[in-house]
């Protein structure tokens, strides 16, 4: 989604803007533009294509002259994705420039508010509304014209803006929509991601929303929105932060993938002591826990999908009821929540907008929030009770791979602690799974050896159209996320079903030559799973099968088997998920998909 950078300092802008933006193409975009502050003139460029573009028509930052400027990915919401729409937008009288991340809720009004005053629009965005808006406020004091035109917007957004009147000055806001002031030896910045500044600034100031930041070359001072003068803290930025670019690797996705036993077993670390998990500084003891009659988990996409395989774990060692909720679903629906339940938000990026509404609207009814997020520092940390940290490190790629298999880890872990906490199960039994986790890395990386097996069978597939997934159980909820990866990813419509459920209408989809993949790991129900088998293959489907290691009767229903290591039930979806995370991407391949920026898709979804 939008991706916001800006600078003022002592070297020449546009190279640090245009390499700031490639850092942020992950979010997601479909145009962009930076704009230049040099001798009272905006040099404004933009393009429709990729960054790669922007800097060729630039001569790579050598032809727009200027040491402040802002920068802007747009992920299109209001008017289509063309050069108008595309940010930097300046005011009607050329005074002001300004990129804006987010959503304006009541732009209409106010643009209706601002053309009955003669003010003409170039654009169909609601960002130009507020860049208007300032310029309508402007009666020589930049801040106080920034707070005057924030009052009135209603929304979220992140802005950074310059006015022609002050060739030094940068003003931030956030409110609602991530944004964070870098603070660097030549100079001070703002990004949506630390990701994008890593080079050149090593402490950060982590924005609440309705702050404002003013900085120039040398200072940064920070302002509450009623422009009280505050004092922020200044976080060091961490040193895996910089570790953003494939490597040896064509794709950011399979770099990831690659990188999932490292980051398992990083995330793993930190919450096992000897062998038993452990979370230090939570401040939930056995009688807070206790009090908890449900559990809800809520998430976005593959977050969610994760939360589907959590529930299975804390259900079965807990023995609380979970329930899995969509977070955009769960925000409107006067959720039946209060201080007995325990909210787990799950967000990779900790900005999604949909789950940090959520959240929010569970901690007003009383919730205890626990988030699995894998930004520290970010909007969904910060919102929650306590956040449980994946160690994923950066993820670039817009399928998630790594994300998703630290926050399992995290699910199991926390799990096991609350059953040893509640004496809710076994203690051999507990140790038993902590040692599973702990071999986890293992297991995973002997799953992606397989690649070459599984790049063949996504060869023979990329051809298809439809796909259904089927598994029961765990199975059920790793073939969500299975699915998912491939329509992110290849564009294959693709469909999971709880094998149970597809004699209720799905079947009759079925027809010769059908593909259906079945997920047949979870050994408590694998025999009604080849039952199922049976009535798709009875209906002429083409099944490949995914099943533990030497598992002779799925192979033999099966028209092509992936074997995974076995490893406890309860932990099975960190293998099961691997093959088809490279399925997905080698079908994406072979179709010549674009695999780490799909169309339409953005990383970090910051509006609704
Ligand atoms: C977007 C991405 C998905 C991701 C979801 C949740 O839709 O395209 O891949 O799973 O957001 O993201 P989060 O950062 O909250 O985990």
């Amino acid at each position: 989604m939008c991706g916001i950078i800006g600078y003022t300092g002592n070297s020449k802008a546009a190279p640090i803007l245009l390499d700031g933006l490639e850092k942020l193409e992950y979010r997601g975009y479909d145009s962009a533009g930076i704009a230049l502050l040099e001798n009272g003139i905006f040099s404004v460029e933009k393009t429709t294509e990729r960054i790669a573009e922007l800097k060729a028509q630039t001569q790579y930052g050598r032809g727009v002259v200027g040491s402040i400027g802002i920068g802007h990915t747009r992920w299109a919401t209001h008017g289509a994705p063309c050069f108008e729409n595309a940010h930097p937008h300046l005011s009607y009288d050329q005074k002001f420039a300004l990129v804006h991340n987010g959503i304006i809720e009541n732009f209409a009004e106010l643009r209706q508010e601002l053309e009955d005053e003669g003010v003409e629009f170039v654009s169909e965005t609601d960002s130009e509304v507020v860049v208007n808006l300032i310029a309508k406020y402007y009666t020589g004091n930049f801040l106080e014209a920034v707070m005057s035109a924030v009052s009135r917007l209603r929304g979220s957004y992140s802005l950074g803006i310059l006015c022609y009147d002050e060739p030094e000055t940068l003003i931030a806001v956030k409110h609602f929509s991530p944004l964070i002031v870098g603070i660097g030896k030549n100079g001070n910045f703002i990004t949506s991601d630390t990701v994008s500044i890593s080079r050149h600034s090593d402490t950060a100031v982590y924005l609440e929303d309705g702050e404002i930041a003013v900085l120039s070359p040398k200072d940064a001072k920070f302002y509450s929105s009623d422009g009280r003068p505050i004092t922020k803290e200044y976080s060091n930025l961490s040193s895996e932060i910089g570790d953003a670019d494939k490597g040896e690797f064509e794709h950011f996705m399979m770099k990831e993938i690659y990188e999932q036993p490292e980051a398992v077993r990083k995330t793993t670390e930190v919450y096992i002591n000897g062998n038993r998990a452990f979370f230090q500084d939570i401040p939930l003891d056995t009688n807070k826990l206790k009090s908890f009659n449900r559990i809800k988990i809520i998430g976005c996409g593959s977050a969610y999908h994760a939360g589907v395989v959590g529930k299975y774990v804390i259900e079965e060692l807990v023995r609380i009821p979970v329930e899995v909720d969509l977070a955009s679903e769960f925000r409107y629906r006067n959720p039946l929540v209060d201080e007995k339940t325990l909210i787990i938000a799950i967000s990779q990026s900790g900005e999604t907008a949909d789950t940090l509404a959520a959240l929010k609207e569970a901690k007003r009814r009383g919730a205890y929030i626990l988030s699995v997020v894998n930004v520290e520092g970010s909007s969904i940390a910060k919102a929650s009770d306590f956040a449980l940290y994946t160690k994923a490190g950066p993820e670039i790629a817009v399928a998630t791979t790594k994300g998703y298999s630290t926050q399992l880890i995290v699910l199991y872990l926390f799990a096991v602690w609350a059953a040893d906490i509640l004496k809710t199960a076994d203690k051999d039994e507990l140790s038993l799974i902590t040692d599973n986790i702990i071999k986890l890395p293992n297991v995973i990386a002997e799953c992606i050896n397989q690649k070459d097996k599984i790049r063949d069978m996504a060869k023979r597939s990329c051809y298809i159209e439809s796909i259904f997934f089927m598994g029961r159980n765990i199975d059920y909820a790793v073939s969500l996320e299975a699915s998912l990866k491939l329509k992110e990813i290849s564009y294959i419509l693709s469909e999971a079903y709880a094998a149970g459920e597809l004699k209720h209408g799905t079947i009759s989809l079925i027809e010769h030559g059908t593909t259906v993949i079945a997920l047949s790991c979870y050994d408590r129900l694998r025999d009604k799973l080849i039952s199922n088998i049976k009535e798709v293959k009875a209906r002429g489907a083409f099944v490949i099968a995914c099943a533990n290691e030497g598992d002779a009767a799925i192979e033999k229903e099966a028209d092509e088997i992936i074997y995974l290591p076995k490893i406890h039930p309860l932990l099975h979806a960190s293998a099961e998920v691997i093959p088809f995370q490279l399925y997905a991407y080698y079908v994406a391949v072979f179709k010549d998909c674009d695999v780490d920026k799909p169309r339409n898709l953005a990383k970090s979804v910051t509006v609704e």
